[in-house]
């Protein structure tokens, strides 16, 4: 299984290893962290560029294509899961054919090549990281969908398109990234066409979450550190900062709370692993890599700092599952907004 992880890291950073890059990444989190906003800012991107240069194959390796967290029902297959959170995105965004859509924070485009699918609708991918567009161009192309996808490398603070370019914008579980909601709400609002909605599935520490709880806090900056996340938001900050760019809101809410029986969404991070799907994301899955991955970088098979990648993910998984169980935090807290016309 991890012999599969090895083929693609052995290509990777082969003779340097990727320890200088998770000991970059561990300063600058440090720094941004115990600075004001203007240092979070700042450190933000290079932050997430430094992440997920580090974790990208990891991520394609134990979870898929398209890297988010989905509500689940009994019955219904992770993959399925997946797809079907995206379609609710394009629904709740009525995107069809003829519109042109940025994607910010686009991934390996796992995201974007369903709902380009889904849709018919165009599809511009954003993302600051080189590597996953490159990849995200290889996939689209594989998809046979390079016709509905167009990729554009830059910060979702800065995007690289003039104002009213497009008729709606997502956000899948990328802005999190980002300390300053309002700077990036407020360039969503730029680019967006007059009366052109913006949705997005947001970060969020939820009303449990008690600032004062230092198991809480704990948790908190465990999925931090290991998330490549600066801070996380609460459901007033976001909803502030829509407000503050202009957008009138139509809806936020978490969708975890949904009517009937529901697998928690955390469940592939703590499951049994029974299905190969889920195997590799599990509590086990993820020790198995771990261990596989410690005698390949013995070997010199896979670069060294491999396994370091590997624990930083397991720490944040267990302590996302953790706040999961808490109910302290979501991974989808749902905004839908409008630009005025
Ligand atoms: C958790 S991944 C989600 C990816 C994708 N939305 C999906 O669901 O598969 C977060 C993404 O945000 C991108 N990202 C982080 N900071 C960014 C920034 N400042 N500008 C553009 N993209 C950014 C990362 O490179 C990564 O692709």
């Amino acid at each position: 299984m991890a012999v599969k992880l090895s083929d693609v890291l052995k290509d990777k950073q082969a003779t340097t290893g990727v320890a200088p890059g998770i000991s970059e990444y561990e300063t600058n989190l440090t720094e941004a962290r115990s600075g004001d906003l203007e240092v979070k800012r700042s450190e933000s991107r290079r932050i997430a560029e430094l992440y997920y240069d580090l974790v990208t194959d990891f991520y394609e390796f134990g979870w898929g294509r398209s890297f988010h967290f989905a509500p689940r029902v009994p019955g219904e297959s992770f993959k399925a899961s997946l797809a079907r959170h995206e379609h609710f995105m394009a629904h709740s965004l009525d995107l069809r054919a003829g519109m042109v859509v940025a994607d910010i924070g686009c991934g390996v485009g796992g995201p974007l090549i369903e709902i380009a699918r889904f849709t018919g609708a165009k599809i511009v991918g954003i993302n600051t990281n080189g590597y996953q567009i490159e990849r995200a161009r290889t996939l689209t192309e594989e998809a046979g969908l390079d016709h509905l996808a167009e990729f554009l490398q830059c910060d979702f603070a800065d995007i690289d398109a003039p104002d009213n370019t497009f008729d709606a914008v997502y956000d899948i579980e990328a802005t999190c990234h980002a300390p300053d909601k309002a700077a990036v709400y407020g360039e969503v609002f730029r680019v967006l066409k007059p009366g052109a909605c913006f949705g997005a599935f947001e970060y969020c520490m939820t009303e449990r979450f008690d600032p004062n709880n230092a198991e809480h806090l704990r948790i908190k900056a465990d999925i931090e550190w290991g998330g490549g996340l600066v801070d996380i938001d609460d459901y007033e900050t976001v909803d502030e900062a829509l407000r503050t760019v202009g957008f009138e809101v139509l809806e936020t809410r978490n969708l975890i709370n949904q009517p009937g029986p529901q697998i928690p969404w955390y469940e592939p991070l703590t499951g049994s692993g029974v299905s190969f799907a889920s195997f590799r994301s599990s509590r086990f899955g993820r020790a198995m890599t771990t261990n596989t991955l410690r005698l390949l970088e013995t070997l010199r098979i896979v670069p060294r700092g491999s396994v370091d990648v590997s624990q930083k993910l397991n720490t944040c998984a267990a302590a996302m599952a953790e706040a999961g169980r808490l109910g302290i935090f979501t991974p989808m807290y749902f905004l839908h907004a409008r630009k005025p016309s």
